[in-house]
Formats: C-alpha cells, sequence, structure tokens
C-alpha cells in the first residue's frame, strides 16, 4: 500500500476537510427519512434497500416496510414470505432474506439490542463492513471508517489514486484513508456528508469540481485528473437469452411454483419459467417459429412439468435484465387440459387465482404477468 498518498494529509489540512465538509451538509445535504432519526433499526433496513438501488427508489419501500415492521420485534416474528412480499420490487432479495435472519439473531442473541461494536455487526447476516460502519456511525455516533461507491469515487480524487481501487491494495488504502478522515465526534455526520458529497458533487462523471467545498484538498484537481480517476470498474460480458414464462390456467386458477434455495429469486412465487430454443432474443415472431415455439412450450410443460395444456396464447413479451443477462420473456398462458390432480401437481405448487396471487410474493416480471391476466376475458 502507498503510505505517501495518506501521509500527504495532516492533521491541519484533516481538520480543515472535516470543517469545509460539515459547513457545506448543513447548507447541502438532502432531507432524507433515514436521516431524522438515530434508530439502529431504521438505519439499517434503509442501508440494505440503498445497495444496488438509488435514495428516490427506495424512500416509498423504506416508509411502507417500516410500516408494517417497525421494530426489529415485527421483523423477526414475520415469515420470510411477509418480508418478501414487502421487498417485492426492490430486487435482489437475498437483501430481504437476511434482514429476517438478522433480526432473528438480534432477538436471541443480542437481547433485542443491536450491538454497537464493528465485529458484533458484521457477524449479522447481510451486514458487511460498510453497512456496519454506517450503522455505527450514524446510530450511535461511534467513530467507524466507511467506504461504499460515492465515497470511494471521492477518496480516489482526493488521492488522486489511480490503480484499481477494487484491488486489495486500493482497498487496504482506501479504508486506512477512510479511518484517517475519523474524528473523536460526531462520526455520523461526518460520514453523511462524505457520502452525500461523493453521490450530489463528486460524481462518476463531469463532478462539479467548481462547487466542491474540497476542491482545495484534492489532489486529482490540482494535477487535472478528475475524470479519469478512479479507474472503471471492468463490464462484464452481457448475455442475450430468451425465456417463456407460463401462467397454466384451470377455471379461474393458475399454476404457480415457490422458487427454492439456489434458484434466482429464491422463496418467491412465479409461474413456470423456463429458457426456450425456439426463438432467439432477437428474432421476429413469424408463424413458423411460432409453431416451434408452441411445440416447444407444450413438449417442456409436459416432460418436465407432468401438465398438459391446450394451444398456447402468447400474452405479451417483456424485456428486462438480471445482473448480466439481458432477458427477452415470452408471457403465454395455456388451459390445463384434463383435471386438476394432486398427482400432477409440480413439487412446491399451487393453483392459485388472482385474488390469492396478490397475496404472494412474486418477482417483478410475474406481478406484471399477474396485472395483463387479470385484464384478459
Ligand atoms: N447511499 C447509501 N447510504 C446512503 C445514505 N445513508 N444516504 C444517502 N445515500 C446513501
Amino acid at each position: 500500500m502507498d503510505d505517501s498518498l495518506l501521509d500527504a494529509f495532516d492533521r491541519s489540512e484533516l481538520v480543515s476537510l472535516r470543517r469545509r465538509l460539515g459547513n457545506w451538509f448543513k447548507k447541502h445535504g438532502r432531507v432524507l427519512p433515514w436521516r431524522e432519526t438515530h434508530d439502529p433499526y431504521r438505519i439499517w433496513i434503509s442501508e440494505i434497500m440503498l445497495q444496488q438501488t438509488t435514495v428516490k427508489a427506495v424512500v416509498p419501500y423504506y416508509e411502507k416496510f417500516i410500516t408494517r415492521f417497525p421494530t426489529v420485534v415485527e421483523l423477526a416474528a414475520a415469515s420470510e414470505e411477509e418480508v418478501l412480499q414487502n421487498w417485492e420490487g426492490l430486487g435482489y432479495y437475498s437483501r430481504g432474506r437476511n434482514l429476517r435472519k438478522a433480526a432473528i439473531v438480534i432477538q436471541e442473541n443480542f437481547n433485542g439490542q443491536f450491538p454497537e461494536d464493528l465485529s458484533s455487526l458484521i457477524s449479522l447476516p447481510g451486514i458487511g463492513r460498510y453497512t456496519a460502519g454506517a450503522i455505527r456511525s450514524f446510530a450511535f455516533d461511534l467513530p467507524a471508517p466507511i467506504v461504499e461507491a460515492n465515497t470511494l469515487r471521492l477518496y480516489c480524487r482526493l488521492l488522486n489514486y489511480d490503480g484499481d481501487p477494487r484491488s486489495r491494495d486500493g482497498e487496504n488504502l482506501l479504508w486506512a484513508f477512510a479511518e484517517v478522515l475519523q474524528a473523536r465526534k460526531n462520526s455520523g455526520r461526518l460520514n453523511q456528508a462524505l457520502m452525500e458529497i461523493g453521490s450530489q458533487v463528486c460524481t462518476p462523471v463531469a463532478p462539479d469540481c467548481e462547487r466542491c467545498p474540497l476542491k482545495i484538498h484534492c489532489r486529482a484537481v490540482a494535477v487535472g485528473t478528475q475524470e479519469s480517476v478512479p479507474q472503471k470498474k471492468a463490464r462484464p460480458q452481457v448475455t442475450h437469452v430468451a425465456e417463456a414464462t407460463i401462467a397454466v390456467r384451470f377455471g379461474n386458477r393458475y399454476l404457480v411454483r415457490q422458487r427454492q434455495a439456489g434458484e434466482r429469486w429464491a422463496g418467491m412465487w412465479d409461474f413456470i419459467r423456463f429458457p426456450i430454443d425456439s426463438v432467439t432474443f432477437k428474432q421476429k415472431l413469424s408463424p413458423k417459429n411460432l409453431a416451434t415455439l408452441n411445440s416447444e412450450v407444450c413438449e417442456k410443460l409436459s416432460d418436465r412439468w407432468g401438465q398438459s395444456v391446450d394451444v398456447p396464447v402468447i400474452i405479451t413479451e417483456i424485456r428486462h435484465s438480471v445482473t448480466r443477462y439481458r432477458i427477452r420473456l415470452i408471457c403465454v398462458s395455456a388451459n390445463l387440459v384434463g383435471r386438476v390432480s394432486k398427482r400432477s401437481i409440480p413439487s412446491h405448487s399451487q393453483w392459485a387465482n388472482l385474488k390469492q396471487l396478490d397475496e404472494l410474493p412474486m418477482p417483478v416480471t410475474g406481478r406484471q404477468f399477474v396485472n395483463l391476466l387479470r385484464k384478459q376475458p
């Protein structure tokens, strides 16, 4: 690790940096629901939601979640299904599952009280080094370094660190800098302000250095590298796939299955869904490939799921992304031939009407499909 980058910030410069940052935050920091509280439970929920999700998208989910589960007691007592229902639409559902698991651990091992020390916090499911630091500093106002996407960028520029911030050396340097920035008091406000300036001023593209109160301390601005630092993350290879999802119907009920551990969207209920070969991601639907698609759907439903159906009807197509996958999802409805029998129901499945489907946690595409089925004659 290159200590000289850190050593370049002496005590008096750090004092000035903190003061400038604090003044800026008082004037320009956004008022956000989780900034109005020191309740570690609320701060924890907000921080988990804010991983991978924007502030704007999180606010309504946060309000709804806190209303339904106001304290760790209600969360620990809830079923996984109910927690997932309240997480529906936020994505990365393991976050919701881990919240419930951690709430149970807090009830059972910590007497219902949030721990203050970093190692106990990190021992909880779904809480890493950043989230532990955020809870400790925001809720208890105790010193704790933080590094997440916004502060990572800010620190790289303040230090003019042009190495890979996600390498072991890069991480060590940035966490050491986050530690150096800490003072004995007001750690909560300092960390909020660091993140805020990272997200509002020190933006990934076209940072607003003219408006930045830390400009005089920024080593990247001094040499004009603020646009090229930090090094960009290598973009994962995008893969295009085509899938079909089938609402198998019997009367007013549909066959849905709960996704199992190890599958995408574990714990959520969804219609049967599988990759298809008869149509690619880009191909237009023609009478010919439509016929092959229909045979493929009927064959797979029968062979793999034990469901025999009459002619499938395409209801809609959805294009969506999951991690590095770009997915073309063909949504099909098909009537069951014969009768519903216990013997032919796949494992972890149930027949549910539209009202019952509203009560089950579903992935976004499943929910969109339900809402379209409701409009069908
Ligand atoms: N991103 C992650 N945590 C945040 C917070 N507490 N406020 C605003 N944005 C955030």
